[in-house]
Formats: C-alpha cells, structure tokens, sequence
C-alpha cells in the first residue's frame, strides 16, 4: 500500500458513519472553515502517513471530518508549501488521499495579494486559471501510473460548472465575488514590485505561494477542483502598506467568515 491508500484508511476509520464527498484544503489563517464543520473529527497530520507536518504559524496541521451545509466533508487544516523545503511527495499525498477516501471534488483555498486595486483585503476570488510560476511541477519524477497520465493535460483545471455554482452560492449568500487567475510563486520572500509589474502583463489577478500544486495533482488524478483566493493584501508596490505574514493572517480573518458562509451554502452544489 502507498501513503495516500494508507491515510486513507486512517481517516475511514476514524470517521464513524461520515462518507466524504467533498475534499477542502484550506490555506493560511482561513481556519474559520474548519470552525464551520459540525460533528467534526479532529484527526493530526501526524497520524496520516506521508502527511507534512507544516513549519508556518497560520498552518495547523490536522484532518477535519464531519458535515458542511449537509455534506460529508474532509477538511485539510494545513498545508505543505515548496518553500518549506518540503518534498513534493507532501504536496501529492494530501490530495491523493483525497481521491483514495472515494471525493471527487476538491476545494483549495489560500491567502493572495491582489493586482487588481478594486479587489482589496478581505475580499474573495475564484481562481478562473492559474500560471504556475514556482519553477516547479510537483509531477516531476518517475509518473505513479496508479493516479493518472504522464502528461495530464491543464486546459479547464478549474471546472467551469463548479465555478458558477459557486458564484450563484455567492449571489444567494450576498457575498461579493471576484474571479480571476491566480499565479503562484515558489516564496518564501514576497514580490518585488517589478515583479508585480510583470506579473500583471503575464495576466495575474492574484499572487500566492500555494494551490498550483495542489491543482495539478489533482487533475492528473482525476478530481474536479474549484479555487478560492482569499486577498489578504494588495499585492507590493499598489500602496504604502508593508507586507508580512501576521498582517497576512489578520487580514484573512475577514475573508474567512465570507469564505466559511459561502463554502456551507455551495458544499451540497459541489459535492
Ligand atoms: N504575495 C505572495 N503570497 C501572498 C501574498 C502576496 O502578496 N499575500 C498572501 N500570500
């Protein structure tokens, strides 16, 4: 048995009568998600073989099982970013859980910067697409035929069905909705401002350190992702404001309640 076959069977042991259907990764200060979760089974990373143990305050590191807007869910309470130094096999076996446990769709969330001034701190962005700008692929290596192809392709990673279930969810909810494409950088450092410059002409909407990854095992093993930006900042050089990773996890604070309201409403449209 591999890692992800293994955590699995943790987690359908631990999780009683629960039959996930939805998978939820959530990022950087965005724990009010998990808050959200009734019935919930707290599981450590530490008892899921191959699972990171995050390095970064904001990360907690632990498996949330139970029920979301009525649905069976698993929620990922932290996450191993490349920057960390962490092995790309920490990235995969998360998601690939994910797919063993029998979930279809999976929800990656995160903090970003925005390069849209209009899309300020505290507001949400469905991520349309992304640019993996990490000079990463976590598929790089020998491919696991188990999960999926050698060259999965990309085009549609984030499912346009999904995507308007999600914002009709934010319409109904009254939560305001960007939607744009993500570009991830390796980090840990923050953007230069030419870099935003130059990120903006590469067509970012928002820039992050995360989900990119995430996103591409998922898709080459076959899951259905949908992508939330919570802007915790606007991105540097757009205002006075120093960056730093506190006043990231404040400002994600705010996203989150939205984030949190919106994600029980869809839950049972993605699910
Ligand atoms: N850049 C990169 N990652 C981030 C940012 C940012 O401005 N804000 C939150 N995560």
């Amino acid at each position: 048995m591999s890692a992800p076959h293994d955590a699995a069977a943790v987690l359908r042991e631990r999780a009683g009568g629960l039959a996930p259907r939805l998978g939820i990764v959530v990022g950087s200060g965005l724990g009010a998600v998990a808050d959200a979760v009734t019935d919930a089974v707290v599981i450590p990373y530490a008892d899921l073989p191959g699972f990171p143990r995050p390095t970064v305050a904001g990360h907690a590191g632990e498996a949330v099982l139970g029920r979301l807007g009525g649905v069976d869910v698993v929620v990922l309470r932290g996450r191993a970013h490349l920057y960390e130094g962490t092995a790309p096999e920490a990235v995969r076996v998360p998601v690939r859980t994910l797919r063993a446990l029998g979930i279809e769709t999976v929800v990656l969330t995160n903090a970003a910067g925005s390069l849209r001034p209009e899309v300020g701190p505290g507001r949400l962005m469905l991520i349309a697409d992304h640019v993996n700008h990490s000079g990463i692929n976590v598929l790089a290596g020998p491919n696991d035929d188990e999960w999926g192809p050698r060259f999965p392709p990309m085009g549609g990673a984030y499912d346009a069905d999904l995507r308007a279930a999600v914002r009709a969810a934010a319409a109904d909810e009254g939560v305001e909705l960007a939607e744009g494409v993500y570009l991830a950088v390796l980090g840990p450092s923050f953007e230069t401002p030419a870099e935003i410059r130059a990120f903006r002409v590469l067509g970012a909407d928002a820039v992050g350190m995360s989900t990119v990854h995430e996103t591409t095992v998922a898709r080459h093993c076959g899951l259905r992702v949908v992508g939330i930006s919570a802007i915790t900042n606007l991105a540097e050089g757009m205002d006075d404001e120093p960056l730093s990773h506190e006043g990231t996890l404040a400002s994600a604070d705010d996203a989150a309640v939205d984030l949190a309201r919106l994600l029980v409403r869809a839950a049972g449209d993605l699910a």
